[in-house]
């Protein structure tokens, strides 16, 4: 008998296996007849049937019957630690008010800035359980969460601790990212750079001390930050040892994504406005382009990602929630499978390579997470589905049988 087989805790068997694993050459990088073992929290073993003998074998066998295993859902791009609702300004966008004015006149981000600011952390965690809960019960088993509602010191502090408390009652990978640029704050308006001064030199230096992110992320577009100012903030970033992401071509063509594959940035996200030089920059570089269909279907947008140029120049695509107050207030990632293949005309085998392997490379934990392969966590989950592309397909229908994290079962 194989050695990692035999050393396993526990095996899987007769699971449908999606690996996700680019180098397993079958869609979803399937495997058939294999046994999957884990041990220490990392999948240990994967084996065909035919090379092993369970009776030497005295971990605890769980029997798949058939159903499908995948790797966890990761989402690689949430808002989700913020204080109070926007349902009004959704009524104004109704009336045909668009989000760049509300954010204009003070609305939009500002106003859950206020609701923020107002909120001690543990009030701040309450607030955001359900929505961390949400995506929880679905299969999500690594989660990123970005500041970007304080914006000062001390509430920018605020929200990536709360988020860390949050995430730890659940079994859950965090990923922190710091966006104090999000936008200028009031006691700013007249004086961007000083706030953008603020960011570099105070806000990320004591957020890389205190180790309370990973990354940092700027919004770049005519109503935030511009492209100079994100380059400092990059810079910033890049001294202070953290990973780099950016909100860009989002509500316009600004070039911030070309900027960030220089830098070698972990993702690009939103990208409506892409062009094709900004996605030949992306091939040099590692970046993952992140689409985000919540916010493009929430706001009503017309204009899509250049998703058959992304494939043309083999970039990398992620899909995430963008779960926020604003523009997507969708606590479901499975969701956005569905409309990633529905208004982005990804293929299903591309939406669940968006919230699984990409979706890892966009938090710089690919070599950790993302596929099923040897040595990496046994985060997965088995459905009961005949195909994959049901997970894209279907919404709303409980197909989850068992969430696995880190080797440990919990009953959905
Ligand atoms: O990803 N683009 C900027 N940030 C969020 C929206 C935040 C908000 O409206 O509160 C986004 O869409
Ligand atoms: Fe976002």
């Amino acid at each position: 008998m194989n050695q990692n087989l035999h050393n396993s805790e526990k095996i899987w068997i007769n699971a449908r296996i999606a690996t996700m694993d680019p180098q397993v050459e079958a869609p979803y990088g399937a495997l058939k007849n294999h046994v999957i073992g884990v041990k220490n929290g990392c999948i240990s073993a994967l084996l065909p049937v035919t090379e092993i003998n369970l009776d030497d074998f005295h971990g605890e066998i769980i029997n798949a019957q058939g159903l499908w295993l995948t790797p966890g859902l990761i989402d690689s791009h949430t808002h989700l630690v913020y204080g109070g609702q926007r349902a009004g300004e959704f009524t104004q966008r109704l009336q045909g008010i668009s989000y760049a004015e509300i954010a204009k006149s003070g609305g939009g981000i500002l106003s859950t800035v206020t609701a923020t600011r107002n909120l001690d952390e543990d009030q701040l965690v309450e607030q955001s359980r359900p929505r961390l809960e949400a995506l929880v019960a679905e299969g999500v088993t690594t989660v990123e969460i970005k500041s970007g509602y304080g914006l000062t010191l001390k509430d920018e502090l605020k929200i990536l601790r709360a988020a860390e408390k949050l995430a730890a009652d659940y079994p859950l990978r965090l990923r922190r990212t710091l966006l104090a640029a999000h936008t200028v704050p009031p006691e700013y308006k007249s004086s961007p750079d000083r706030y953008v001064d603020l960011v570099c030199n105070e806000i990320i230096p004591q957020v890389a001390v205190e180790d309370l992110a990973e990354a940092v992320d700027v919004f770049c577009e005519t109503i935030a930050f511009s492209l100079e100012q994100c380059e400092r903030i990059f810079t910033a970033a890049q001294k202070a040892e953290l990973g780099i992401k950016i909100h860009a071509e989002q509500l316009s063509n600004s070039h911030a994504s070309a900027l960030a594959a220089g830098y070698n940035a972990w993702s690009v996200d939103h990208l409506e406005y892409l062009d094709e030089a900004g996605i030949a920059a992306l091939q040099k570089s590692e970046t993952v382009a992140t689409l985000l269909p919540g916010a493009f279907y929430f706001l009503g947008e017309t204009r899509k990602p250049p998703v058959d140029l992304l494939r043309k120049y083999r970039v990398p695509i992620a899909l995430a929630s963008d779960l926020n107050p604003g523009s997507s207030p969708l606590a479901s990632l499975r969701l956005m499978l569905n409309m990633g293949c529905v208004l982005f005309s990804l293929t299903p085998e591309e939406a669940l390579k968006g919230t699984t392997c990409h979706a890892s490379q966009a938090l710089g934990i690919a070599e950790t997470t993302g596929t099923l392969s040897v040595g990496k966590a046994a985060d997965m989950l088995l459905w009961d589905i005949d195909d994959p592309a049901q997970l894209a397909y279907q919404f709303g229908e409980k197909s989850l049988r068992q969430r696995i994290f880190a080797g440990e079962i919990s009953d959905v």
